[in-house]
């Protein structure tokens, strides 16, 4: 696997909640969510709700995640967590955007052609609370 495709470990994935991190595809970002499943699989989707998408699911703490659903806390709109199928809510029907990942040796990779990967957290558009940024580089 290409190591500048590598997310994050398995294990730090929650199986509660989200983790949040930022694709790129050519000069535009977007943000995307990470959770894992019971039997230990990892999925990604796109950070934003069917009903309304300028509404993120994960506000940068994790979504909510309740009873293997994912929670959109605007108008409660419930997500499978495994396929990212609306089974409740006012996109109820909908599903959400699903961004290939793979895992290989405990580690969790954008599998994703469409996308490079840009960072984990945010991406800059919303980056406004702190002024600090989340730096994984290691430079
Ligand atoms: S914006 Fe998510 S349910 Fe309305």
């Amino acid at each position: 696997m290409d190591e500048s495709r590598r997310i994050v470990s398995v294990e730090e994935v929650p199986t509660d909640g989200t983790l949040l991190f930022t694709v790129r595809s050519g000069v535009d970002t977007a943000e995307a969510i990470l959770t894992r499943l019971g039997d230990g699989s990892v999925v990604a989707f796109e950070n934003y709700c069917q009903h309304w998408t300028d509404v993120r699911l994960d506000k940068g703490s994790g979504a909510l995640v309740r009873n293997g659903e994912i929670v959109c806390q605007k108008h409660g709109a419930t997500f499978e967590q495994d396929t990212g199928y609306c089974d409740f809510g006012p996109c109820e029907g909908a599903t959400l955007d699903t961004i290939a990942v793979a895992v290989e040796d405990g580690d969790v990779y954008l599998a994703d052609d469409e996308y490079e990967f840009e960072r984990l957290g945010p991406s800059g558009e919303y980056d406004l609370s702190s002024g600090s940024r989340i730096d994984f580089s290691g430079t």
